[in-house]
Parts: structure tokens; C-alpha cells; sequence
């Protein structure tokens, strides 16, 4: 058994990882042509997979959407259409995501903002919205704009997981509430008839190892004897949300997670609330990437073929503006060409450069690809999160165009931003 198909919780026909490679050479090349590039293309059909292959590995647990990674309204219609809820970082996801349909979404308040707390108070007076808080001062915040509703505890896990140390959310004292005071906290809220349902914790981004499975572990476990101190208190929590970071394979040579070891690992760890291996409380998971990271490929086109003495560098018109995760990260997206005769070139060690002034603005180093030539068209995998949505437009470059696959058919849903949108905001000179 391949470890694309090892886990049993995948229906037939949804693997737990969708390769660059499987993506319809053709049909990329034809919708470069049609729309221009760069492009991005997201397959909906594939988002739904991912919530479907997420929902059988976590039958009972509340699942939402962690909206950061993709907020485009039809990744979020997508998303919200099967069930799942959503949440959010900041007011506008939370706008964005009760308009694309969600009934439940879930504010992370991170050091917010004035303006943030007015917004998601005044929607929460008509929308299921519960609020995460990561500082006992938001309560008098909170309080001050009247209101008390359902409340939980950001509390700072203390270990860390994830791809890079940029994304360690779980080791930095910016999020959440210490360990220690995490009981405090909870208890002042309650004093002060908040509707406190749970603590909330998040290591951070791209658990895919069995390093990293053992830090979720440990932040579970952790989260599970913190909820069951604060029960034996007397106040009555019932759910345990222990964040997203559920990582996708970005080198095509990593497996995928093991999705269902991931979900038996949080539930045994969980199920030591009361020592009896039943949690007593809900379960709640919040991933973002692994809903969209494979249902998105970024499209580009070689502008330039240039040989140096160290490498041969192809200048393509995708760059840190329009995918910032290898600028930010160092972060490894796989690349293909999609030239039609690509099988037959020799390969070259290649630099992956964009059009961006700045040294960092590089898609790949030291990248082996079929030899590229002017005018050829590449695609670039895992793209569909914090892709876009990472999106901007330094040096005055245009945001992309995306297009949506969805049953068949394709559409636009984002179209190409203009230079004329660059200063649409500008009000006097
Ligand atoms: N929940 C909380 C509280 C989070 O802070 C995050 C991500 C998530 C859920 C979702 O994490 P995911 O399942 O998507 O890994 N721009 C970076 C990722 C930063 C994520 C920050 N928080 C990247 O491109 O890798």
C-alpha cells in the first residue's frame, strides 16, 4: 500500500494528497491562455474533498475553518456548504465568512483592535459568533461594549510545531494566556457571566512529522488536565479546541499526514480529562491549509531565460507579490513545466526569480526543471493556501487573476487586478 492510499478513513477516488502532478496539464495550459497570467486556479471539488476526507477522520469533533488561508468568497461559500464553521483572525474574515454563509463562526482575537471588537460585537448581536480571547484585558473590553457571550480561552501551549519558526504560534508569549494563568482566567470570566465554554490552544503550522505529532500530543494532553483542573473548580467546560496546523506535504517526496493517526492521537491524548478515556468534552480542530493547500496551483510564465556562471536563472512573471511563502519562509513549492514537449527536455539546476526588485523574490532555488525556454508556462503546487490571501502589491505589481474549477466548468472569481486598482484609494494629491 502506497501511503497515499494507507489511510482508511479516504473514500475511494480522495486521496489525502493531490501532487502537482495530477493536475490536467492541458486544461492549466488552455485557462493561461484564456485568462493570462499569473494565474491562480482552485479546484472547489477538491476543497470538498478535503472537508470530506477531515469530517470521516474527526466524526465527532467541531470543525472550523481556519478562514486565514483562504477567505475568497467562493472557497468560503465551498467550505461553508458542507458544514463545517469557521474561524477567524480578524473582523473582515469574520464579515466575510457569515456573508459567504457560515452559521457558525469563531473570533481569535489576537491583541484586537478597537475597531475589530466593535464590528464582531455589533454582528454578534444578530450571528452565532463565540470569541476566542488571548488577554484577560479583552474581558473588560468586551465588557465595556456589553457584551457577555460564548467565550473561550487562548492559552499559550508553551511548545511549538510547524514548518518554519515564523509560524511557531505555540512557543510565542504573543498568543494566548500563560499555562499558569490560564485557571484565572477562566474563573474571572466567569464571575463576570460570560458564557465560558472551553480553552483553545495552537502549536502552530504544518504538523506533519512524527516530531510534530508529538508536540500536538503533548499540547492536547496538556489542554485536557488544564480543562479538567478547572471542572474540578466548578465551572463547566465543554470543549477542548486544540487549533489547526494540520501540515500538507509541499516536497512531492514527503508523505502525506496520516490523517488518522493524527485523529486517534488527539482523542486518546484528549481522553485523559477524567482518566477514564472518555474526553467528557468536544473536540474542536480549526485547520486551515490542509482544506485548500492542494486545491491550488499558481500559473506563470518565463520571461526570461538567463545563464549565469552559478545557475541558470528563469525569470517568470509570479513573484513574492503574488506567492510570498518562499520570500517569507523559505518555504518549498513544487514546480513543473507545463510546456507540451517538458518530458523530453534535459533538466537543469534552475533559480525560479520573479519580477520583483528585491533579492529575496525568488519561487525556488537550486530547483531541477525541464529546460525552460521563453514563453513557457509553470506551474506551481500547494498554492491554495495563504497564497492569495498573502497576496500584495509591492513595486505597484497587480494582484492576480483567479479561477475556480468547480464541477467541470470554470470561472472567474477574482479578476486581475489593474494598475488603475493600485490607486483607486488615493484621495488628494
Ligand atoms: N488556528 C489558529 C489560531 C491559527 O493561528 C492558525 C494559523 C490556524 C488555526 C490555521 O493554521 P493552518 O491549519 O492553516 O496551518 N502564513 C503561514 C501560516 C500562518 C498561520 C498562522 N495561524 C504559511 O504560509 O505557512
Amino acid at each position: 500500500m502506497t501511503p497515499e492510499t494507507a489511510s482508511s478513513s479516504v473514500a475511494v477516488g480522495n486521496p489525502p494528497v493531490r501532487r502537482l502532478a495530477a493536475w490536467p496539464v492541458a486544461d492549466l495550459r488552455d485557462l493561461a491562455t484564456e485568462h493570462g497570467t499569473p494565474l491562480y486556479v482552485l479546484d472547489l471539488d477538491r476543497v470538498r474533498e478535503n472537508a470530506d476526507r477531515l469530517r470521516r477522520a474527526f466524526p465527532d469533533a467541531e470543525i472550523e475553518y481556519a478562514v486565514k488561508a483562504n477567505a475568497i468568497g467562493c472557497v468560503l461559500e465551498t467550505i461553508a456548504d458542507t458544514g463545517l464553521g469557521a474561524e477567524c483572525a480578524a473582523a473582515g474574515e469574520v464579515v466575510r465568512a457569515l456573508d459567504a454563509g457560515f452559521d457558525r463562526v469563531r473570533y481569535t482575537a489576537v491583541n484586537p483592535p478597537a475597531r475589530d471588537l466593535d464590528r464582531v460585537v455589533d454582528l454578534a448581536a444578530e450571528h452565532d459568533i463565540a470569541i476566542t480571547i488571548g488577554a484577560s484585558d479583552t474581558l473588560d473590553r468586551l465588557a465595556e461594549r456589553g457584551w457577555a457571550g460564548e467565550l473561550f480561552v487562548r492559552v499559550n501551549p508553551g511548545v511549538g510545531a510547524g514548518h518554519h519558526a515564523k509560524v511557531r504560534t505555540g512557543t510565542d508569549p504573543k498568543f494566548g494566556v500563560p499555562g499558569e494563568r490560564a485557571a484565572a482566567v477562566v474563573s474571572e470570566a466567569a464571575e463576570r457571566a460570560f458564557d465560558v465554554r472551553g480553552l483553545h490552544a495552537h502549536a502552530g503550522s504544518g504538523i506533519l512529522d512524527a516530531d510534530d505529532l508529538d508536540t500536538h500530543r503533548a499540547l492536547v494532553a496538556r489542554m485536557g488536565e488544564l480543562t479538567a483542573e478547572i471542572v474540578d473548580r466548578g465551572i463547566d467546560l465543554d470543549t477542548v479546541i486544540v487549533g489547526g496546523g494540520f501540515g500538507v506535504p509541499y516536497r512531492e517526496s514527503a508523505s502525506p499526514l496520516d490523517l488518522d493517526s493524527l485523529a486517534t492521537a488527539t482523542c486518546e491524548a484528549l481522553g485523559g480529562v477524567d482518566g477514564s478515556g472518555d474526553p467528557g468534552v468536544k473536540l474542536g480542530i480549526e485547520p486551515g491549509r490542509y482544506l485548500v493547500a492542494d486545491a491550488g496551483v499558481l500559473v506563470t510564465r518565463v520571461n526570461t531565460v538567463k545563464e549565469t556562471p552559478e545557475t541558470t536563472v528563469v525569470g517568470v512573471d509570479a513573484g513574492m507579490t503574488d506567492l510570498l511563502r518562499p520570500a517569507l519562509y523559505d518555504a518549498h513549492h513544487a514546480i513543473r513545466s507545463l510546456a507540451r514537449d517538458a518530458g523530453e527536455r534535459e533538466t537543469m539546476s534552475t533559480a525560479v526569480a520573479g519580477p520583483v526588485c528585491e533579492s529575496a523574490d525568488a519561487l525556488a532555488r537550486g530547483r531541477e526543471l525541464a529546460a525552460p525556454t521563453r514563453g513557457d508556462l509553470l506551474a506551481v503546487g500547494n498554492a491554495g493556501a495563504y497564497g492569495y490571501e498573502m497576496a500584495n502589491t509591492y513595486n505597484s505589481r497587480p494582484r492576480p487573476a483567479v479561477v475556480a474549477l468547480d464541477d467541470g466548468e470554470s470561472r472567474v472569481c477574482v479578476r486581475r487586478e489593474t494598475i488603475d486598482d493600485l490607486t483607486r484609494l488615493e484621495v488628494e494629491r
